[in-house]
């Protein structure tokens, strides 16, 4: 079954009930972009624009036609906007099917430069990718040389590569595409340690709770106060320790214990070896719920983001989600809790499935 199908056969699993809302931003700094440039929106679902400084639009177009307004579709009219107007303007798009739908900025020049957007955008055939290229293409003054360069989409949003990377008189092999975004796979130039302090002040947070590490890089947890670890999990399941296919755990620190008035403080040090995200947890009793989960290498610009993870840890209370009926008849593999954003490329296209399809459900619960 492919990710699409599985997708829907998700999408149609959840009740109306859990209506989400979408926030996308229009032109923000300046830039002629949708961010994010795309949602999975179910039926009963909101997408709410905001419109950045320039004058910019939301318009309904047809896939082969993406700089041309549909006759008779979402259009939300240009929305002038000078810089520091607050608050700026807004623009609902309410999602009544599970069908495609195509966006583009109708501002002189901007959809050409590529500023589309699209709900639900199929994941192969007539991809957001293909969209953008024929967007691209429709810049008339320079369309031969633009339909010359034309290339086919590139594959599949959650294919998984590998590369070798040499550094330090050291080989790393690394899983740079285990989603669209990733970064690319270059050791900094000189490796940096990134500090996380665990529970300060008291807090049941990582300070920062998010961050982006290069190969090599060292990430070293400070434990502040309480009682806390830091342990490894998986994005669809935030507050279950990780195990991968061959029954191998992920990273640990234990139990870290700090008594009040420490002047000392335990650390637990992770070496990043590879571009793949990271996620983590507390997992002292109701902390991991209360949002106390962290990420190292998170996609921001994607759905699989770190407040979606911790939005997805929250509406779980802690607990281990379940996968609804039609997801585990229709699909094998896609519930299990080992699966990692560094598997294999036959083992991931599943756990990329359920990613994206529990992220789905982690938007939705954020919403009640
Ligand atoms: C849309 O986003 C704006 C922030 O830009 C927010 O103030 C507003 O409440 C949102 N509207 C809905 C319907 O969620
Ligand atoms: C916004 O753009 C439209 C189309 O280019 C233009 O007609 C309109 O005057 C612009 N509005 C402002 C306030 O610049
Ligand atoms: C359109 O094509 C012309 C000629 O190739 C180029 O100079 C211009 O920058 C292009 N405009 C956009 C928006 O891509
Ligand atoms: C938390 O502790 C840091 C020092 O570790 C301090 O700079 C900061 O102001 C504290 N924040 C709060 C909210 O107390
Ligand atoms: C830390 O928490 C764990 C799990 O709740 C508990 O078993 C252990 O006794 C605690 N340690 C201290 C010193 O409180
Ligand atoms: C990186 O590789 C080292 C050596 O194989 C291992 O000890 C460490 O746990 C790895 N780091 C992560 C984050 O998996
Ligand atoms: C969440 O879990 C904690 C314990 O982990 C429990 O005390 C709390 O009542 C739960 N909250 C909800 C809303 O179920
Ligand atoms: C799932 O796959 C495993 C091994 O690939 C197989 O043993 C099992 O029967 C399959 N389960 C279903 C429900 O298809």
């Amino acid at each position: 079954m492919t990710f699409s199908t599985k997708l829907a056969f998700a999408l149609t699993a959840i009740p109306a009930v859990f209506a989400a809302t979408y926030n996308v931003q229009v032109g923000p700094n300046g830039k002629l972009v949708y961010d994010p440039e795309y949602v999975v929106a179910a039926p009963g679902d909101v997408v709410n624009f905001t419109f950045n400084p320039k004058n910019h639009t939301v318009t309904q177009s047809a896939f082969n036609t993406p700089c041309v307004p549909l006759p008779g579709g979402i259009s939300s009219g240009f929305n002038p906007v000078t810089p520091g107007m607050n608050p700026l303007p807004t623009f609902q798009v309410h999602v009544t099917d599970n069908n495609p739908i195509w966006i583009h900025c109708e501002q002189v020049n901007h959809c050409p430069s590529g500023m589309v957007f699209a709900i639900n955008p199929p994941t192969t055939g007539n991809t957001l990718d293909a969209f953008k290229q024929l967007a691209l293409a429709s810049n008339t003054s320079g369309s031969s040389i633009v339909a010359a360069t034309y290339s086919p989409p590139p594959p599949p949003q959650w294919a998984v590569a590998t590369a070798t990377v040499t550094y330090a008189n050291s080989v790393y092999t690394t899983t740079y595409t285990s989603y669209d975004g990733t970064p690319p796979p270059t050791p900094a130039a000189a490796p940096i340690d990134h500090k996380i302090l665990v529970g300060n002040n008291g807090s049941l947070s990582y300070d920062p709770p998010s961050v982006q590490a290069a190969i090599g890089d060292t990430v070293t947890f400070e434990f502040r106060a309480k009682n806390h670890t830091v342990t490894q999990s998986t994005f669809n399941n935030p507050c279950v320790k990780f195990t991968d296919g061959q029954g191998n755990p992920g990273f640990s620190s234990g139990f870290q214990p700090v008594a009040a008035g420490a002047t000392t403080f335990p650390t637990f040090q992770i070496k990043i070896n590879d571009t793949a995200p990271i996620w983590g947890y507390c997992s002292q009793t109701g902390h991991c719920g209360a949002g106390m989960v962290f990420a190292i290498n998170s996609v921001e610009r994607g759905l699989n983001n770190f407040a979606a993870f911790q939005q997805l840890a929250k509406a779980i209370n802690g607990t281990s989600p379940t996968a609804p009926p039609s997801s585990s008849s229709g699909s094998n593999g896609s519930g299990s809790s080992g699966n990692s954003d560094k598997n294999s490329a036959t083992g991931g296209h599943a756990s990329k499935a359920a990613m994206g399809f529990m992220v789905v459900i982690a938007l939705a619960f954020g919403m009640l």
